[in-house]
C-alpha cells in the first residue's frame, strides 16, 4: 500500500474550498468534510487513463459499474440490491432535494433529527415543504432520536422523513434495534424514508456493523430512497458521483420525474473514480480508516484534556462533535480561528453551544489544531 496519509499535501492554490476559506491566514481549516490526503492509487490510476483518452462527451454509467456497485454493497453491508435499483446523481444534496421534491405537495412536513447535516434543513425549504426538527436526546454519553417527540410531531401532513445514518455530526451508527424503530414508525404513519448512508465506508469502531435501514425488510426496502457515494471515503467529493438505491419502482419514477430537466447526468471523472473505488480500493480503505481510528482517538484523548471542552464517542465518520457550552463565550468559531483552527458552528446543524472539527488530516496538522486549541483555553483562563 503506496499511500501515506501523514504526508502534508499543500492544497493551496488548488481552489480548495476548505483551504481558500482562510486563505492568507494561519488557520488550519478543519470545517467542510473533505479530507487533506490523496485518494487511492487505484482511482488516480483510473483518472488519468480516462483523462489521457482525451475526449470528454456524455458519458453513461460504464457498464461495469452498476455490478460493480452490486458486488461492493453485498461485501461491505451484507446488502443484495439489484442493478435496475440504482439511480445516478451529481451528488447527495442533489438527492436530499429530490426527494423533497418527488414526495409529498407543496406545504406538506418533513421530518428529521437535530443537530444534523446543513442540507436536511435547508432541502425541504427550497422544495417548498416545512422542515420539522425533533431535537436528538443524550443517552448516557449516546446521542440517540427521541422517538416520543417524533411521534408526536408526527402529522397527517408529514410525508417524508430523513435520516443520516452514520450520522453527522454526532458519528453515531445506528443499531438494527434503533433503525428498526425509526423503521416502525415510519411504517405506522406511511413515511418515506430518504436514508443519507453516504459516511457508511468511514465507520470506527469494528463492533458496530453499519445496518443500511432497507435491509430491515421489503416494506420498509419499498418506502426507503438509500442515498450514497464513493465520495466521502475516497475522498472524491469534488468528482460529483453519487446514486439512490429505490427498490420501488414507482418511487424511482417519482424521483426520475422531479430530476428531470434539472439534474444533470455524472460526468465522466466521478464514474471513472467511483468504479475504481469500488471495485479496486477496498485495502486502501482499510489503511484509511487504521489512520481515522488513530486520528478519532486522539482528538477524544485531547478534548476530554481541555477544560470547558466535552465530547461523545465518535463511532464513525472523520468529523468530531464538540460540547464547548463550558467556554461560556458568545461566538466560539471566531475563538477558536483567532487561535489559527477553523472549525464549523453548530448552529448551522441547529444546535448552539458545539462546534465540528474535522480530523481527515495528517496527523501532524491535527496535533497543531489541538495543541493551539487547548493554548487558546488555557490562555483564556489565566
Ligand atoms: C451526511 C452528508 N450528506 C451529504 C454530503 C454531501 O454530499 P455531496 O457532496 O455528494 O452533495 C455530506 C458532506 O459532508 C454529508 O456529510
Amino acid at each position: 500500500m503506496d499511500s501515506n496519509f501523514d504526508e502534508l499535501i499543500d492544497r493551496r492554490g488548488t481552489a480548495a474550498l476548505k483551504w481558500n476559506k482562510y486563505a492568507g491566514r494561519d488557520v488550519i481549516p478543519m470545517w467542510v468534510a473533505d479530507m487533506d490526503f490523496r485518494s487511492a492509487p487505484a482511482i488516480i490510476q483510473a483518472l488519468t487513463r480516462r483523462a489521457q483518452h482525451g475526449v470528454f462527451g456524455y458519458t453513461d454509467p460504464p457498464e461495469e459499474l452498476g455490478e460493480v456497485v452490486v458486488t461492493a454493497l453485498e461485501r461491505d453491508h451484507g446488502w443484495k440490491i439489484r442493478n435496475e435499483w440504482l439511480m445516478w446523481l451529481p451528488g447527495l444534496v442533489s438527492g436530499i432535494n429530490l426527494v423533497c421534491r418527488a414526495i409529498g405537495d407543496d406545504g406538506d412536513e418533513v421530518i428529521t433529527a437535530a443537530p444534523v447535516y446543513p442540507p436536511f434543513l435547508s432541502g425541504p425549504l427550497h422544495q417548498h415543504r416545512s422542515v420539522t426538527r425533533v431535537p436528538m436526546r443524550l443517552e448516557g454519553t449516546k446521542w440517540v432520536w427521541d422517538l416520543e417527540r417524533l411521534e408526536a410531531a408526527i402529522t397527517p401532513r408529514t410525508k417524508l422523513l430523513l435520516l443520516c445514518n452514520p450520522h453527522n455530526p454526532v458519528g453515531r451508527v445506528f443499531t438494527r434495534e434503533e433503525l428498526s424503530q425509526l423503521a416502525r414508525i415510519a411504517e405506522k404513519h406511511d413515511l418515506v424514508i430518504s436514508s443519507d448512508e453516504i459516511h457508511c465506508g468511514l465507520v470506527l469502531d469494528a463492533d458496530k456493523p453499519h445496518v443500511p435501514i432497507a435491509t430491515l425488510g421489503e416494506d420498509i426496502a419499498a418506502r426507503t430512497v438509500t442515498l450514497m457515494s464513493a465520495s466521502k471515503t475516497f475522498n472524491l467529493p469534488g468528482l460529483g458521483c453519487a446514486f439512490a438505491v429505490v427498490p420501488n419502482r414507482e418511487l424511482r419514477a417519482r424521483l426520475a420525474s422531479a430530476a428531470a430537466g434539472i439534474v444533470p447526468r455524472v460526468n465522466a471523472m466521478g464514474f471513472a473514480a467511483t468504479l475504481a473505488a469500488y471495485r479496486d480500493s477496498a485495502e486502501w480503505q482499510l489503511a484509511l480508516v487504521n489512520y481515522l481510528r488513530v486520528n478519532r482517538d486522539l482528538v477524544l484523548e485531547r478534548i476530554r484534556g481541555i477544560p470547558g471542552l466535552s465530547i461523545t464517542p465518535i463511532e464513525a465518520t472523520y468529523l468530531a462533535w464538540i460540547d464547548v457550552r463550558g467556554l461560556a463565550i458568545r461566538d466560539p468559531v471566531t475563538f477558536f480561528e483567532n487561535a489559527g483552527v477553523g472549525l464549523y458552528d453548530g448552529r448551522v446543524f441547529g444546535t448552539d453551544g458545539y462546534v465540528r472539527l474535522n480530523f481527515g488530516c495528517p496527523r501532524s496538522l491535527l496535533e497543531q489544531a489541538l495543541d493551539r486549541m487547548q493554548h487558546a483555553v488555557a490562555v483564556r483562563g489565566r
